[in-house]
């Protein structure tokens, strides 16, 4: 054998040893966080963070909605999921706890996150990667990107199960995938955590479509519909004081010369869509399925001539004074149409 072939050999075995010796003694591990405040998770994931502390999540313990229907949380039933313990101490498809500690956190990182070893008992994180050397032990755990994980919180009006019975479950598109989409569309920049729901315009807008036509059966009146489009369940869902109205007026006589006939006048309310609360037993259900289009017709005599038309969408059910509401001040328009002869 000659030389060469020998010193390329113990090179050879050199390498050999130096990579396993790295293999065998990898990059040691970041000391652990401090698992006592969502607070901590901010100085390494500083993005998702504020998109966190700017969603609803972060509000559900100070919300003054939710303080004056709970009685600031005297009603303790209240508790449960807004500042609820860590879903996976309580486990998934079950309903969550009320935690002791750190409540103004809401639903918060540790809430959502917090996986215990079930060995040792240490705290680690449930993500999408095994990464044991990261200072907050994320593990990979396909439960996070269940609708039955959302579940656990969000179905007590049966929003999962109207998902579940969606094309949008057929197709498996999930909730995280219109509440938590990709950053920029790239599936290497994790989700969006601003959680946007009915406090979001935009969102609200892209769920349903409005339409009207002349009735086929009855010429001289107009026919509406209304279409569940976009969102992956009925329309509203979960929070029943949630509330879409479609109200009308007689369009502004075009040439009028009589005041009265210039001002477009009050809206008169039409149709709601809502899931009224349990105790209102003489109210109907009457909230959109995913996919389903709802017609109502509107043959009033000053609408024949034509009419102008908007759906308003309201966080809260009641009208200051139901007999003349004003949705303009006290809900948000979604969508408006002209009919016109
Ligand atoms: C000292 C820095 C540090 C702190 C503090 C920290 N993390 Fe992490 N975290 C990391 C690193 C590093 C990774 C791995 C990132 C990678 O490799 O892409 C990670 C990964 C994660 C993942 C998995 C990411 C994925 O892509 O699936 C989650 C979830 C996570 N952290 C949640 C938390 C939460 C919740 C807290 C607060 C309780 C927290 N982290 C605190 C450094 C930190
Ligand atoms: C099973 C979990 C759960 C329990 C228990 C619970 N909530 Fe909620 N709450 C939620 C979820 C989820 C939402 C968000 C639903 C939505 O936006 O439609 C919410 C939203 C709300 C809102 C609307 C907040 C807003 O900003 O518009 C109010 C008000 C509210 N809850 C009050 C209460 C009161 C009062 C109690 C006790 C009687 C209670 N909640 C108990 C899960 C719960
Ligand atoms: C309502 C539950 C919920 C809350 C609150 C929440 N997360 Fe997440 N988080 C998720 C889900 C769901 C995913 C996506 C999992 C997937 O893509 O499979 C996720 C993904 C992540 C990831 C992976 C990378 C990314 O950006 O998507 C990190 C890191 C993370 N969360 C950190 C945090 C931190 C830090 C907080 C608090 C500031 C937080 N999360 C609050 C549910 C939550
Ligand atoms: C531990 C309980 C809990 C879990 C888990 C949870 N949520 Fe929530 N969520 C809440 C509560 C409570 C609120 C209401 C907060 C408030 O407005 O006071 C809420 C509000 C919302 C809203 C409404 C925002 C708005 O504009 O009113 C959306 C959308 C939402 N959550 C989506 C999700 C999705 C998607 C998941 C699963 C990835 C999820 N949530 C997991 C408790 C939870
Ligand atoms: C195809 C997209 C899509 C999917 C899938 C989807 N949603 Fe929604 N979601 C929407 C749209 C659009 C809205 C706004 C209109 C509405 O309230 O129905 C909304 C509204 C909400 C709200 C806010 C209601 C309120 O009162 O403020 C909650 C909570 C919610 N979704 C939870 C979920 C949960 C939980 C899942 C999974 C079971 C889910 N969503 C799946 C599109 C989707």
């Amino acid at each position: 054998m000659d030389l060469r072939r020998v010193t390329g050999l113990v090179a050879l075995a050199l390498a050999l040893w130096l990579a396993l010796a790295l293999l065998n003694h990898p990059a040691p591990a970041a000391p652990p966080v401090n698992f006592d405040s969502s607070n901590r998770c901010a100085e390494c994931h500083p993005a998702v963070f504020d998109e966190w502390k700017s969603s609803w999540h972060a509000r559900s313990w100070d919300d003054p909605d939710v303080r004056a229907l709970s009685n600031d949380f005297a009603n303790t039933d209240c508790i449960d999921c807004h500042a609820p313990r860590p879903v996976f101490s309580t486990g998934v498809g079950k309903r969550v706890l009320p935690r002791a500690a750190r409540r103004s956190e809401g639903v918060d990182c540790i809430a959502c996150h917090l996986i215990r070893d079930a060995d040792t008992g240490a705290p680690g994180v449930a993500g999408t990667i095994d990464r044991p050397g990261a200072a907050c032990r994320p593990r990979a755990m396909l439960d996070l990107q269940r609708p039955d994980y959302c579940g656990v919180c969000h179905d007590q009006h049966k929003t999962v199960r109207q998902w579940r019975a969606s094309s949008w479950a057929e197709r498996g598109i999930g909730c995280i995938d219109c509440h938590m989409p990709l950053r920029n569309d790239d599936p290497n920049q994790g989700r969006d955590h601003s959680c946007r729901g009915g406090h979001d315009l935009e969102l609200v807008r892209s769920a349903v479509e409005l339409r009207g036509k002349r009735d086929p059966q009855n010429p001289l009146n107009w026919v509406l519909e209304v279409e569940n489009v976009g969102a992956g369940h009925h329309f509203p869902t979960d929070e029943r004081s949630r509330a879409a109205d479609l109200f009308w007026r007689p369009l502004v006589a075009v040439g009028a010369t009589n005041a009265d006939d210039a001002q477009p006048g009050p809206w008169r309310h039409l149709y709601r869509f809502r899931d009224p609360y349990r105790h209102e037993t003489d109210i109907p259900a009457t909230h959109l399925a995913a996919g389903e289009t709802r017609r109502v017709s509107l043959g009033e005599e000053e609408a024949r001539a034509g009419a102008e038309v908007a759906l308003f969408y309201k966080l809260t059910p009641y009208y200051e004074n139901p007999d003349h509401p004003d949705p303009e001040r006290e809900a948000r328009l979604v969508h408006s149409l002209t009919l016109k002869p």
